[in-house]
């Protein structure tokens, strides 16, 4: 990228964590520009030819079951449309019951409109719109620097994951509807799911009748160095959230995609009432769906989540190589990044004023970094990085090194 003094910069955020092939593909503008001319505008409450060919392909892309895909404008309203689809099914597959609660977890974004932000877990992008939506609950985040249940122990007890269970026990699971994650924690700091996390919460899901969402908003689409987040464990979701990756930030899109099971909870042969009746104008725009399908064929023909996990590797390892006491832990999957920036030996956050200075340096040699900022009050000492899909190794190198030198930097 150039700013308009014409100063280059490597874009190690792909904006926000979204531009997943790289700017400049040709072939994505020129699928919007004939779709365009063919057909400008259909609504969803038909179809048209671009959502029905899009949802099959992200369906294909997907194990068989998680086959059901509603189509938004965004992220939040990908997160938005999980969670009223979660609270509806829940209610409609335990008669009887009032299964309304979210459990979610502190430091977690899940997006900015009423029911996302509610899901979310940092107070900084809550509280100047304070009271949310009832029936949303948190539980600690799984964070390996300052554990609060395995301190002392080397090994994840993933008594953080369990903390999930003695919620829904606490609230009484016929009031739980579902459990919401990111597999990697992104803009609340990055904190990937400890081996085993997403298993233990899917058993814990199917023990109390729970649906299970995985926001992989940043996380689909190549961003681990898989396809998706979850394939780095055994399971899947009941209900699963995407959007930036899906079109690179070309357009705005985002889609939910639910199992079998979830969608048939809305079929109304018996019940009228029991249809989702969730309608946007805008979602699933027939452009928006070009674009995700020129972005599909870039990302799978270039098959992008394997230089995701090599290069990711590799850059993950050359960033925790530099010899800092500042750095209090590098930690991520693939192309998805946190350095957690410490004031000393007993993790004390490295105040924001200082990780501010810090990422400025890094901008002055060339290269956008983001933080976690406005998440939680003192915690925003983590530095985000998260280039486009297509990073080279010399490139992750450019980044290392813009890094370095800022950290060395006196002033
Ligand atoms: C995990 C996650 N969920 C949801 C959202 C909201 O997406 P959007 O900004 O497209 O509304 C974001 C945005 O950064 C996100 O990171």
């Amino acid at each position: 990228m150039w700013d308009t003094d014409g100063h280059r910069y490597l874009d190690a955020m792909a904006g926000l964590w979204c531009v997943n092939v790289g700017y400049g593909r040709k072939a994505i503008a020129d699928a919007v520009h004939a779709q365009m001319q063919k057909l400008a505008y259909c609504p969803l409450t038909q179809t048209h030819a671009p959502a029905a060919e899009l949802s099959s392909r992200v369906a294909g892309l997907l194990p068989q079951g998680l086959g059901h895909v509603f189509f938004t404008n965004s992220g939040s309203e990908a997160v938005e449309t999980a969670l009223k689809m979660a609270r509806q099914a829940a209610r409609q597959m335990h008669p009887g019951e009032s299964r309304f609660k979210i459990v979610a977890r502190h430091r977690a974004y899940h997006g900015f409109t009423m029911g996302a932000a509610s899901a979310t877990g940092q107070i900084a992008r809550k509280r100047a719109f304070e009271p949310l939506v009832p029936g949303f609950l948190h539980v600690a985040p799984p964070d390996r620097l300052r554990c609060a249940f395995c301190k002392g122990s080397n090994a994840c007890s993933l008594a953080c994951a369990d903390e999930f269970e003695r919620m829904i026990i606490m609230e009484g699971p016929a009031t739980v509807a579902a459990i919401i994650v990111e597999p990697v924690i992104g803009g609340g700091g990055v904190f990937p799911a400890p081996d085993g996390y997403l298993e233990r919460l899917r058993e814990i899901c199917d023990r109390y009748g729970v649906l299970l969402i995985l926001d992989e908003v940043i996380t689909g689409f190549g961003r681990t160095g898989k396809l998706f987040g979850f394939e780095h464990s055994s399971i899947q979701p009941d209900i699963l959230v995407l959007a930036k990756g899906i079109t690179s930030g070309y357009l705005p899109l985002g889609a939910t995609v639910a199992n079998g099971r979830v969608f048939d909870s809305f079929l109304n042969d018996k019940n009228p009432a029991a249809k989702f009746t969730h309608l946007s104008t805008f979602g699933g725009h027939p452009s928006s769906c070009a674009a995700a399908l020129a972005n599909l064929d870039i990302l799978c023909g270039e098959r992008l989540w394997e230089n995701s996990a090599s290069v990711g590797s590799g850059l993950k390892g050359r960033l925790r190589e530099i010899d800092d006491p500042r750095i209090g832990e590098v930690r991520g999957r693939g192309l998805i990044i946190g350095i957690e920036l410490v004031a000393g030996p007993d993790r004390t956050p490295l105040p924001e004023a200082d990780v501010v200075r810090i990422q400025k340096r890094i901008r002055a040699n060339g290269v956008l970094v983001g933080r976690n900022a406005d998440t939680v009050p003192g915690f925003g000492n983590v530095l985000t990085i998260a280039p486009p899909l297509i990073v080279s190794e010399a490139q992750a190198d450019e980044i290392v090194d813009a890094v370095r030198r800022a950290l060395a930097a006196k002033n």
